[in-house]
């Protein structure tokens, strides 16, 4: 079988996506210390409501969740950021073993780690630096229990179809027949609503989108402008979610490592994927793998949070 050559540098990935037709860039580029801060402001917006509605249906279900997470539960969380919503389960939850948060950024990983070791001393916590959505290699000392993904805030939402595959893939992979996984997962609704959470009024957004160039410029050295950049968030009924779009608001050009790439007035920038989902459409999704056994989901029906356990046989 052929494996397709996995750009892994921003630099290759920058250059390639700045080079098709539609241009685009990563939306995990977003997070530099500035964008991480950027986002923690978002999730406070009165617009934007999945933080604040998955943090609340985490709250008021705590006991149904531990009763699905069974005995002794290690939590393992992809892309664990500030740990945040994980602290509701580390507090409310009585069956947690192990916690092992896992994150491309190390000294911040470390210092939530350390902190959570602290505030939990009866939960080994076990911190891992790495790129999850290729592979996760678990510590191979582990305390005893039932394996769970943590995975919340939607963030399979910004992943193309084929990453969700190849994340699921690596999720069933570490969870095992005995596993289970616990999800995010944004549902669809009123387009209005949508599109004031990706548009919010005091323009934080919009801060958060350009500084996707920033962090590029810092990083690779480059000379983005961006405010030669104007913010757009849209909704594209066909693929089911928001995009998010840098719209360049004057014809110029910007130098990337020896290539010249050329924007012409009005020409996009796609920076970002947000899908919304149905609940049929989501275990749909993820029926290869798993099996949703029990969702809970806001009064509004805004957003789910997904109890599945692997597909037997
Ligand atoms: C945390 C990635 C799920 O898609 O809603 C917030 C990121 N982008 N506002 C989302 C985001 C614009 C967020 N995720």
């Amino acid at each position: 079988m052929t494996k397709v050559k996995e750009r892994t540098s921003m630099l290759d990935e920058v250059l390639h996506g700045l080079t098709g037709p539609q241009k685009s860039l990563p939306s995990k580029y977003f997070y530099d210390e500035r964008g991480s801060r950027l986002f923690d402001e978002i999730t406070e917006l009165e617009e934007y409501y999945p933080t604040r509605t998955e943090r609340n249906i985490l709250e008021q279900n705590i006991e149904e969740i531990e009763c699905h997470l069974g005995e002794e539960a290690i939590l393992i969380e992809p892309g664990s950021g500030s740990s945040d919503k994980t602290r509701i389960l580390l507090k409310g939850l009585n069956n947690i073993a192990g916690y092992i948060p896992i994150d491309i950024s190390g000294d911040y990983l470390f210092s939530v780690a350390s902190e959570l070791q602290k505030a939990f001393p009866e939960i080994t916590i076990q911190a891992l630096q790495a790129d999850y959505t290729h592979s996760i290699d678990l510590p191979d000392a582990l305390p005893e229990g039932r394996k769970v993904v943590f995975f919340p805030g939607s963030t399979i939402g910004n992943f193309k179809r084929d990453t969700v595959d190849r994340f699921l893939n690596v999720v069933a992979d570490i969870v095992g027949s005995n596993g289970a996984f616990l999800i995010g997962a944004d549902l669809k609704k009123d387009i209005d609503v949508l599109l004031a959470a990706y548009n919010d009024s005091k323009g934080i957004t919009a801060e958060f989108n350009k500084n996707i160039l920033r962090h590029i410029n810092r990083e690779l050295g480059t000379d983005f402008n961006p405010d030669l950049f104007d913010h757009k968030a849209i909704w594209n009924e066909e693929e089911s979610r928001i995009e998010m779009h840098l719209i360049c608001r004057e014809a110029h050009e910007v130098e990337v490592a020896g290539t010249t790439v050329s924007f012409r007035k009005g020409e996009s920038i796609h920076t970002e994927n947000s899908h919304k989902y149905t609940l049929a459409e989501f275990s749909e999704i993820v029926s290869p793998w798993f099996d949703v056994k029990k969702v809970w989901t806001d009064e509004k029906d805004w957003f789910s949070l997904q109890y599945l356990e692997p597909k037997q046989g």
